[in-house]
């Protein structure tokens, strides 16, 4: 499944506190963006206003052609969008396969066993390196398996919009890397794709636009090639030189 993305001057924000401020951009659908931008310029309060879990305060978002600004998450979540966020993404004590199984009801309820399994062997197939982990408590998993397993609960509920907030953080140069593989991988099944990376290369590595948001506007669109080659990367990180 897939489904375009279009956010039209998003404003959003806390206790009626606006963070995010009239933001708009398009994912088309199998399209990926990555988000960069410092600390604190509302990354995640605008992933979260995606969601479904921070109030839209005005503009429209629509997900697949529907107008979503209006749902809860819930009902998000049942017109094919996922997410992992930031932190605490998975539940550590419970068993990875617990954790999958928790994904394939958050949608489907306890019903359908079958195709539950199914579903679950299709998501192994992109993630081998939890696959013999089933059993294994998810909190005991390494920081790159955790994130994976994450990751794999989120694509049970077989969504056509993935969102990820920063999949790397935490994780050694190698593990993020290795997990960006499996980024790319999931990318090929044609889900559309809307993520923040702190690691900037690596973000932009597996997407085909990137966006820099800094306190809560975006600063600078631009193809990810180019960022990727013309920018000044740190100064694109830390928001400074940038066209207005
Ligand atoms: N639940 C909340 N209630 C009130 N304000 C919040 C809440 N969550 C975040 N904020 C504020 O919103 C602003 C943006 O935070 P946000 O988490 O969106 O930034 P971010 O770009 O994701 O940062 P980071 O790179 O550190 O993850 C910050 O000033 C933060 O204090
Ligand atoms: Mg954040």
């Amino acid at each position: 499944m897939t489904a375009p993305l279009i956010l039209h001057d998003v404003t959003a924000g806390y206790h009626g506190k606006a963070i995010v401020h009239g933001v708009s951009l398009d994912i088309p659908a199998g399209g990926a963006l990555t988000v960069i931008g410092p600390n604190g310029s509302g990354k995640s309060t605008l992933l979260k206003s995606v969601v479904g879990l921070v109030p839209l305060m005005s503009g429209r978002q629509q997900l697949g052609g529907r107008e979503i600004g209006a749902l809860d998450a819930p009902a998000r979540t049942r017109l094919g969008l996922a997410y992992v966020p930031q932190e605490r993404n998975v539940f550590p004590n419970l068993s990875v396969a617990d954790n999958l199984r928790l994904g394939w009801e958050a949608l489907h309820g306890r019903g359908d066993r079958a195709k539950a399994t199914q579903r679950r062997d299709a998501v192994l197939e992109l993630f081998p390196e939890i696959a013999d982990r089933l059993a294994t408590p998810a909190g005991l998993l390494s920081g790159g398996q955790r994130q994976m397993a994450a990751m794999a609960a989120a694509l049970m509920q077989n969504p056509s919009l993935l969102v990820l907030d920063e999949p790397s953080a935490g994780l050694s140069p190698r593990n993020a890397s290795l997990l960006f593989d499996r980024i790319a991988d999931i990318r090929k099944t044609g889900i559309t794709l809307l993520m923040i990376e702190q690691n900037v290369r690596l973000g932009l590595r597996v997407a085909d636009h990137g966006v820099v948001l800094v306190n809560g506007e975006i600063r600078l669109r631009a193809s990810a090639p180019h960022l990727l080659h013309e920018a000044d990367l740190p100064a694109l990180f830390f928001g400074h030189a940038l066209p207005t």
